[in-house]
């Protein structure tokens, strides 16, 4: 089973879905992260998104930044998006309905169907944004790794 998770710069939120992530499902599967721009192509996550990771346990450090493009909407199972901007724009790549059933929010993946099913950009605030993002990030990925699991 393979699973991307999609931000817009892949520096903030995405790299720490795809630590969460897995860190909570099984070795079997595989999990990566990408933005919809490439402005940040080649770096590590964001400083901020590394030193909350690391508060919590988990290394974020050696992932790189990089655009996503058309083959990953071939190559993975399951894409999960942080906010409907990102959603609207993954979905446009997509070439057919079994691309665009894959692609879905990462809070609604987690079963969240509320009004509010987006991960907030964190870019422009501070420690505490990022940790907030941590916390939404890791509860919604204990309920998707339970629904991917079982
Ligand atoms: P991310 O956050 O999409 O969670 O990685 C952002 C990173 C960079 C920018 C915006 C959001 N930016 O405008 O460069």
């Amino acid at each position: 089973m393979k699973i991307l998770v999609v931000c817009l710069g892949n520096i903030c939120r995405s790299p720490l879905g795809e630590g969460i992530l897995k860190s909570k499902l099984p070795e079997n599967f595989v999990v990566d992260s990408v933005g919809t721009i490439s402005m940040h192509e080649g770096k590590k996550p964001d400083e901020r998104s590394i030193e909350i990771a690391k508060n919590h346990g988990i290394d974020i450090s050696n992932q790189r930044s990089r655009p996503i493009t058309k083959a990953d909407l071939e190559n993975f199972d399951h894409i999960y998006c942080m906010d409907l901007s990102v959603y609207e724009d993954v979905i446009s790549m997509a070439k057919n309905e079994e691309q665009r059933k894959k692609i879905s929010l990462f809070l609604e993946a987690a079963g969240n169907n509320g009004e509010n099913n987006e991960v907030p950009d964190p870019y422009w605030g501070n420690l505490a944004d990022f940790e907030n993002v941590y916390q939404m990030i890791d509860e919604a990925s204990s309920k998707i790794a339970q629904k991917l699991v079982n």
